[in-house]
């Protein structure tokens, strides 16, 4: 009997750093520190290197990474942001969470990132902010993004969760943006032993503000300087993550070797490959295909014990809790599209080459 190839299994990957995380854990648990400490110093100053960008201010969650960089941009209620709608749900809760409202651009259907066509039609003086979302691992095409938003003086925050790793030239997508947001959820490319989450800036200005709205407003003192919020990385979840971070760019390889097999099994095959814009270095958060006839695929990957993922099946513009926003199906042509057709095949680190020949047989129909 075949064993299931998982879409996802964190068991594997957390096992290969068992040792070192053990001793992490025990290391913080002896130190009597548990909130706001050195290990959560060292890993934001770690994190910081690693994207090359001069601040890193941990939180609670990539959401919350996402509602404090809004609030520190200046985003306010009744804002206008604008984002995409094949993205992760919290970018959106996020927007919502200040009582901004968020306004949805089709996406490019060759890479399924914002369209920046799209984007230049929808500036407006109501737009406040612009929320980029890296999907898949995949950069936006964030320099033409930039310019758009400069043009009009409007701040970007750029949505990172699925991008750590990901770069644009030489430069990592955390360097671009007024503030970018990472997330640590246990699938990310980065992962926690729960939540947790990043935001990083090369202002000085900005990171203070983070810093204050992490912690109720304090600045060094226990006096509210401005009205923040509780959303602290803790100090457990920091020592696990500078131990995975120490492993990060290994594992960030074999994505790529992952990725690599797919195309060369895959290629000419009937599903279509995901794009790499020239010039970038996907992160490989998901590696999604695309087909006409995805309930076929579904049914070779199920019959050959082959998980998968669809990220996202129901675009957030046609989900009930938005429906106030007054979009309907049609607006959102490309979005539409793709989300009937896409389906994320598995990857992670510690998935087997013989496990790749397996969903690249099943994809194929060779089994
Ligand atoms: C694109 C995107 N944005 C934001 C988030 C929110 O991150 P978290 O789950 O850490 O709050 C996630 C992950 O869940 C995500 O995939």
């Amino acid at each position: 009997m075949l064993d299931l190839v998982p879409a996802f299994d964190y068991r594997r990957d957390l096992q290969r750093y068992r040792v070192e995380i053990d001793e992490a854990i025990a290391r913080v648990i002896d130190s009597g520190w548990l909130i706001l400490g050195p290990e959560v110093e060292a890993f934001e100053h770690a994190f910081a290197n690693s994207v090359n960008v001069k601040h890193a201010i941990g939180v609670a969650s990539g959401t919350d990474a996402l509602i404090l960089a809004l609030r520190a941009v200046g985003v306010k209620a009744g804002d206008e942001v604008i984002t995409v709608a094949n993205t992760a749900v919290p970018t959106v809760s996020a927007i919502r969470a200040i009582d901004a409202i968020p306004r949805f651009v089709d996406i490019d259907a060759s890479t399924l990132q914002m369209s920046t066509t799209a984007l230049r039609a929808a500036m407006r003086s109501a737009v406040r902010c612009i929320i980029p979302v890296h999907l898949h691992g995949h950069p936006a095409d964030i320099e033409a993004i930039e310019s758009i938003a400069d043009a009009h003086g409007t701040p970007v925050v750029s949505d990172c969760a699925q991008a750590h790793g990901a770069m644009v030239g030489n430069q990592s997508v955390g360097q671009f943006s007024s503030i970018c947001c990472y997330s640590f959820y246990p699938t990310k490319n980065l992962a926690a032993l729960g939540d947790g989450g990043i935001c990083v800036t090369r202002s000085d200005t900005l990171a203070e503000t983070l810093r204050e709205l992490r912690q109720y407003g304090f600045h060094n003192d226990r006096t509210a300087h401005r009205e923040g919020v509780c959303s602290r990385l803790d100090e457990l979840q920091s020592a696990v993550l500078s131990v995975r971070l120490a492993h990060f760019e290994a594992n960030q390889r074999r994505r790529d070797e992952i990725a690599d097999h797919y195309f060369a099994g895959l290629s000419g095959s009937e599903v279509q490959l995901p794009s790499r814009r020239p010039g970038i270095r996907h992160a490989w958060h998901q590696f999604v295909v695309r087909t006409v006839d995805r309930p076929a695929l579904i049914a070779r990957l199920q019959a050959a014990k082959i998980g998968f993922g669809i990220h996202y099946p129901q675009p957030i513009h046609l989900m009930p809790a938005y429906q106030f926003l007054g979009y309907k199906k049609g607006d959102l042509l490309e979005t539409e599209r793709a989300a009937d057709e896409i389906l994320s095949l598995p990857m992670f680190p510690g998935l087997r080459d013989d496990e790749v020949e397996r969903v690249i047989a099943a994809v194929r129909g060779t089994r």
